[in-house]
């Protein structure tokens, strides 16, 4: 019998953004594992996987999602190795499928990577793949309502975990910029984007699909969560100029 592992993409927050293929995918797995910050809270993942399946087969998975990158990364590293111990020990005594549900896609900046990495050094005869989902960038372009990229336009999708130089080289390179994980360094984002002139098409947009969603333009975003993507469009001429 197959014995694999699913990352399935549950979109950025909103149920109905949920996949077709996703979701007989959740319903067939024999145990759908959901990222969790603690064991008796359920996280936004979980909330769209519930939202959709009849079965309860599933299972929280602590992860160290919220912890910083500048910090002893010890509790993250403990993390995966648990997830992934559970899962392998889950796949052994089960055999079968077992699925990982991730906000957005699992291929973008997703704990499923490091999961699936682990996953197999543990276990090596098992199959690994993923079923794709929207991603919090694209959620954002539509809440904002603008187009994202046009013609030759470059798009960047960078995370702010470090410093923030990458973020002045895409804003100077031009086209779209969106960054991920700003929330924490808000204001000095903030200065960077006015510093480029782009502060007036700059955009902030907060638990996307969930009932606190908050679109507000970047220069009027004074604090932000997690859960926070920031788009900042580049200056367009006429209908097809970018082309
Ligand atoms: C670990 S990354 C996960 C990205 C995800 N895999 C994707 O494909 O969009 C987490 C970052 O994604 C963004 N994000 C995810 N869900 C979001 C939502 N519902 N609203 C706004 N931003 C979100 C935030 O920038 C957050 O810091």
């Amino acid at each position: 019998m197959t014995v694999e592992l699913i990352g399935i993409g549950v979109g950025p927050g909103d149920p109905d953004l949920l996949t077709v293929a996703a979701v007989r995918e959740l319903s067939a797995a024999g145990r759908v594992f959901v990222p969790v910050m603690a064991p008796d809270t359920p996280g936004r993942a979980e909330a769209v996987v519930r939202a959709h399946l009849t079965h309860d087969r599933i299972e929280r998975l602590v992860f160290a999602l919220n912890d910083g990158v500048d910090g002893p990364q010890r509790r993250r590293h403990d993390c995966w190795d648990a997830a992934a111990t559970r899962l392998v020990a889950y796949l052994r005594e089960h055999a079968g499928s077992a699925a990982f549900a991730t906000l957005g896609d699992p291929s973008m900046y997703s704990t499923f990577g490091y999961l699936a990495q682990t996953v197999r050094e543990l276990l090596p005869g098992v199959q690994i793949r993923t079923v794709p989902g929207i991603t919090a960038m694209q959620a954002a372009a539509s809440a904002v309502g603008l187009t994202l990229v046009e013609g030759a336009e470059p798009l960047t999708l960078l995370p702010l975990t470090r410093d923030l130089e990458t973020l002045d080289d895409a804003l100077a390179r031009g086209g779209a910029v969106i960054a991920y994980k700003g929330g924490r360094r808000l204001a000095q984002l903030r200065e960077r984007v006015a510093a480029a002139g782009a502060l007036d098409r700059a955009w902030c947009a907060e638990h996307l699909g969930t009932p606190h969603e908050r679109i507000t333009p970047l220069a009027h975003t004074h604090t932000a969560g997690y859960l926070s993507t920031v788009v900042v469009l580049p200056p367009r001429g006429g209908r097809g100029a970018q082309l």
